[in-house]
């Protein structure tokens, strides 16, 4: 850990700005006020912890991007302790936590995607008629008519008579299938993006942009495609918020070419990670990456406070940013200070070699 800097060892010198926007920014960019640590985490390391109670000694104005994806809500071993209230107050508060830290011109980018399968008890059930696996053609009107002609016939004797199964009859009689069984609760889709919008709008963050990363269909996890109309899992949302202040625009950062294939583009295209055996849920480097390079410049700091296999931080070292990881999990924790050993390695046996 190390010292506060004070915002003038920063290096802004709100003096200079127009009179009329001086408080405006005082209040940005002078933010170490009483209750601030007087010591903070210092870069280049992965902290294990809570993020709600790591972020509290990230310096403050010292992040120029966070960048980071954030438990889905979606049933991963990490979140399966949550409940969607407990999920909501814990992103709105790592949202929060978020404002006093990154730099004024910075930006918060969250990579997450909505909720396909959200249990919804107060939802009707929904009656799929799935034509394709109707075997009989005995209709709803053959059984009512067997049961006018021999009121005293069960399902068994009915069944026998019209040449189908008992459960066709039982079928005909009650209506179709229910998706997902009688007494489990239906599941409908849960946009998150409004929800993500608005705990950044709270911080005090504006959105800036929005994008869509299409990543590999994952036919295997979507267990409604043969029976529903809903669309396959494959893509998700990278959601910009910017914090008011001065904000750098560097048309070198990327190559003209890149410009054109991705950084002025909305839809990102590359693979998903396909060997998740470490981790359930790395996202590409590609992703940290390309923010990575839009965003900052050499020697900035780069935060992810759901460091996870440590993604981020092997992104920020190839592009030659420091980096904050912050883990609750121990095993994805040592997991991060792994791979980005490796990394270093990397980097060290390719320059020895140019
Ligand atoms: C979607 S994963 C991020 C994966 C990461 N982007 C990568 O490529 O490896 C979310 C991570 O957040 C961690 N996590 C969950 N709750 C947390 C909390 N309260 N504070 C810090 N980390 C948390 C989980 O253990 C998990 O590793």
């Amino acid at each position: 850990m190390r010292k506060a800097k004070t915002a003038h060892q920063m290096g802004f010198n709100i003096e200079r700005l127009p009179k009329e926007l001086q408080g405006q920014f005082r209040a940005l960019y002078d933010i170490n006020g009483n209750g601030s640590p007087e010591y903070y985490l210092a870069p280049n390391d992965i902290y294990c912890g809570d993020a709600r109670d790591l972020l509290q000694l990230v310096e403050p104005n010292s992040i120029a991007l966070s960048v980071w994806s954030p438990p889905y809500f979606v049933g991963k071993e990490y979140e399966a302790h949550l409940t969607f209230d407990d999920w909501q107050k814990l992103l709105a508060t790592v949202i929060q936590s978020h404002f006093p830290i990154i730099k004024p011109g910075g930006f918060l980018v969250i990579n997450i995607a909505d909720i396909l399968v959200f249990k919804d008890p107060a939802m009707p059930r929904i009656q799929a008629e799935v034509m394709h696996r109707k075997r009989s053609s005995v209709t709803k009107e053959d059984v009512l008519g067997a049961m006018a002609e021999h009121p005293e016939y069960n399902r068994n004797q009915l069944a026998a008579l019209l040449g189908c199964s008992e459960q066709t009859v039982d079928r005909r009689l009650n209506g179709n299938n229910i998706r997902g069984g009688k007494y489990e609760a239906q599941t409908r889709v849960k946009v998150v993006g409004g929800l993500v919008e608005q705990w950044a709008l709270d911080a005090g963050f504006y959105t800036y942009d929005r994008r869509i990363w299409v990543k590999d269909a994952a036919w295997e996890n979507s267990r409604w495609h043969s029976l529903s109309y809903r669309a396959v899992d494959e893509f998700e949302y990278l959601y910009f918020f910017w914090k008011p202040g001065i904000t750098k625009y560097d048309r070198t950062r990327l190559l003209p070419n890149e410009w054109e294939a991705w950084g002025s583009r909305g839809v990102w295209r590359f693979p998903s990670v396909r060997a998740n055996n470490d981790h359930e849920a790395k996202f590409p480097v590609a992703l940290p990456l390309r923010v990575i390079r839009l965003l900052t410049d050499v020697d900035d700091t780069v935060l992810d406070c759901f460091m996870g296999s440590g993604t981020t931080a092997v992104a920020a070292i190839r592009e030659g940013r420091k980096y904050i990881g912050i883990e609750l999990e121990k095993k994805y924790a040592s997991l991060a200070r792994h791979n980005i050993a490796a990394e270093k390695n990397q980097l060290c046996l390719l320059t020895l070699k140019s």
